[in-house]
Parts: C-alpha cells; structure tokens; sequence
C-alpha cells in the first residue's frame, strides 16, 4: 500500500498526459509501457529485494550488501545520489503539489463554473505567474509532508492509501464518463494509441524510459527504503507487479479522460505542465455536481502527491537518523527545508524548474537503476538474490535474473546511446 503511495501521485495524473501530449502521444506510450514492462519491472523487483535483504537505509544498504560481497564501498554511491535525487524532485514536485491545493479552494468557491479553455486557462497563468500565493502553498505542501515523515512513515499510511486509491480510480472514472460523452473521446483515444513512429525522436525515447522510472518510484532509495520495512514473508515480485499494474492503469484512465476533453476544447495537447490543470476543471465547470467533484479531486490529487513525497525524503530522513544521533524531527525539518529553498527556486525559474525534472527523470533516477540493476544481478551472490524471490516459480527466477542481468542495463544504455547519437544527427 505504502509503495502504491508512492508510485500513485502528480507522475500518473499531471506529468504522464503532459508529456504524452508533448511526444506526441501513441508511439511515445508504447515506448513507455514497454519501459515499464521489460526496464521497470525488473529493476523495481530488484531495488525492494536489497532493501529487504539489508534491512537498512539505502546508503546503508549498499554499503552493508557491498561489503557482504566483497565489493567496492563505492556502491553506497547509489544511496547518496539518490538521497540527492530526492530532494531534487521533491523540490519541483511540491511547487505542483501547491498548485493542486490551490485548485482545490478555487474549485470549492465555484471558480471554475461555466469554465472554457479561456478562463481556466487565464486563471491558471495568474496562479503560475504570483509568486506570493505559490510559495503559500508550495510551503504548506512542504510542511504536511515533513510532518508526516517526522511522525514516522509507516504508521497510518497504509489506511490513508487504502482508502484514497479507491476513490481516487472512482473520481477519475467519473471525469472518464465525462469525457466520454462531452469530449471527443475518438480523438483522444487515437491520440493516445496509435503509434506514428515518425514522431518519435530519441528524446522522447528517454523521456519515456525516464518517465517509466519516475512513475514508479525507482532507481533513488524509495522503494529500497520501502523494501527494508517489508515482512520476509511477503512476496516482493507479487508486490511489484500489482504496485506496477495500479500505476499503469491509474496514468492511462487520467490519459483516457483528459485528451478527450483537451481535444474538444481545442486545447494543444502539446501545451505543456498546464495541460491537467486547465481541461479538467473545464469538465468540472460544466457537469452537474462539479464544484464538489473537482474540489475532491483535487484533494485526493493533493494526497496522491503527499504520499509520493514522503518517499521522496524518507531515505534521506532514514540515513540521518541511522547515522547520526538526531532526532526524527530535526532530520525531517533540515532535509524539507532544503527541498523548500529549492522550490523557491523552481518558483522564481521555470528554466530551473524544467532542469530538475530533466536531470532527475532522464538521467539521476535511470543511472541508479542501472547500477541498481548490475548491482543485484553481477555483484550479489545468485544464492542470496534467489533467497529474497524464493516463491516464485524457478522459470519467473530466471526470466527475471536474466533481464535484470542483461536486458534491462542493456536497453537503458542503449538509450542513453541513442540519445546522445540523435542529438548530433
Ligand atoms: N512516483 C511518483 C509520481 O509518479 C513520484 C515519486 C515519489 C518518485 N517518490 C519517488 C519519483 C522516488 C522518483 C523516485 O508522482
């Protein structure tokens, strides 16, 4: 549930139609989807496994399982860039986050009633534009979010996540049978499912594989953090799978209800990290009972962010308190205000804005996936890494050994090679 938290947030229902719509839609989302099948999967099956084995904090962690090996302390490399990658998302990430709780008081005070792609459009350019009402909410974003990590992070989160999933799927069902019946749902479809290869040059290929990282979580500590507090007897590649499916599914439906709308209201689906917060109160605008469905959707939005950026400090937050004799409470607040001075600074520069998310998504988050994935399936001991998966079957084993082994280091090199052979050609 806690790892659904994670992985469920502004990713799947902000990030994922935005750039969809800037890649220019079907051929990018096969590429993602095969991402999170042969790259994603495999690599997140590895990232619990360690935290489980080692039952530390990620710097830890890698430290502990290195030296297990006899390997290089180098290793713990891996938990401090990804502490690092943390606080770099988690500083964009909250600036968002605020935008959503502003929504949510706009949505409440009937703003969005009778809305067009004009008026929410307009009100969203003031909102991104003040400075003021954006740091108001950028800060109260931060400081629910280290209240929450300082209380500790597995108490309550679990409930809070089982009962939000549920109704945020609901939520976004009915914004589907909205879309369904007002919006031009073929086109949207189309937008999002066929596959025009011709679009699709080698920066969406990396935006896709990293987005395919992003989404679920992977390749920081995160999810390692969250294997270290995973019972021995709950199986880790059952976890993965369901926590990877509910991920999938929950991008594709908010995908599924938003082009539609964006297409019948002569939105460009390119138009960029505006794209969510301009169709959907469009839809909320104009249905009946839509004040009080957007203002739920935009607090459970606020929650799916809030459980994603927990995990964002916790490992940082973890190795703190392990490491040093500080308290919970003064290790939360020092790493929240480091990501909250880094917000400031996504407030004042979209350029620094866009910066963070391109260095986290397309090269921080998959360069520790890669290590994280050479690591498990090179460096550990095989008997070691078959103990933590022992209940799957021998032939899954050796499907998953040998993608995490070869294929997925593979692919993820092989875009970064593509990448850098399209940008001179
Ligand atoms: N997966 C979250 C989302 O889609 C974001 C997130 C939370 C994240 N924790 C992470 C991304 C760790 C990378 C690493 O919104």
């Amino acid at each position: 549930m806690a790892a659904t938290g994670s992985a469920v947030g502004l990713g799947n229902i902000w990030k994922f139609p935005y750039i969809a719509g800037e890649n220019g839609g079907g051929a990018f989302v096969l590429v993602y989807l095969v991402c999170i099948l042969m790259i994603g999967i495999p690599i997140m099956i590895a990232e619990v496994l360690l935290g489980r084995r080692a039952q530390r904090n990620p710097i830890n962690t890698m430290r502990h399982l290195a030296a297990q090996a006899g390997a290089s302390s180098y290793w713990q490399l891996i938990g401090w860039m990804g502490v690092l990658a943390g606080l770099f998302i988690m500083m964009f990430y909250s600036v968002v986050a605020g935008w959503a709780l502003d929504y949510v008081v706009a949505s409440a005070q009937g703003t969005f009633s009778g809305g067009d792609k004009n008026s929410v459009g307009a009100y969203f350019s003031e909102l991104t534009q003040s400075t003021n009402l954006q740091i108001a909410w950028h800060s109260t974003f931060t400081i629910l979010t280290v209240a929450v990590v300082a209380a500790g992070v597995t108490k309550g989160l679990g409930n809070a996540v089982r009962f939000m999933m549920p109704v945020l799927f609901v939520l976004l069902l009915v914004l589907l049978g909205y879309s369904y019946q007002q919006g031009n749902f073929m086109a949207g479809f189309s937008f999002l499912f066929s596959f025009d290869f011709s679009k699709l040059s080698g920066q969406s290929v990396l935006t896709a594989m990293g987005h395919a990282f992003f989404t679920l979580s992977l390749g920081m500590g995160a999810i390692m953090a969250y294997g270290s507090y995973m019972p021995k007897d709950a199986s880790i590649a059952k976890t993965v799978c369901t926590v990877a499916f509910l991920d999938t599914l929950i991008a594709l439906v908010a995908g599924m209800a938003i082009f539609p709308l964006v297409f019948a209201n002569g939105i460009e689906p390119s138009a960029g990290p505006g794209l969510m917060f301009v169709s959907l109160p469009i839809a909320f605008g104009n249905m009946p009972g839509g004040d009080i469905f957007g203002t739920m959707f935009f607090v459970l939005v606020g929650i799916a962010a809030w459980s994603s950026a927990i995990s964002l400090i916790e490992p940082g937050v973890a190795w703190l308190t392990e490491t040093f004799n500080i308290n919970r409470l003064a290790a939360t607040g020092s790493m929240g205000l480091i990501a909250w001075l880094g917000g400031l600074g996504c407030i004042y520069s979209s350029d620094f804005f866009n910066f963070l998310d391109k260095l986290t998504a397309n090269f921080m988050l998959p360069i520790g996936g890669l290590l994280i994935a050479i690591f498990t399936a090179w460096v550990m001991k095989r008997s070691h890494v078959n103990k933590e998966l022992g209940d799957i079957s021998g032939l899954s084993f050796n499907l998953w050994y040998a993608s995490t082994r070869v294929f997925a280091p593979l692919s993820v090199l092989t875009i970064f090679v593509y990448e850098v052979y399209s940008l001179f050609m």
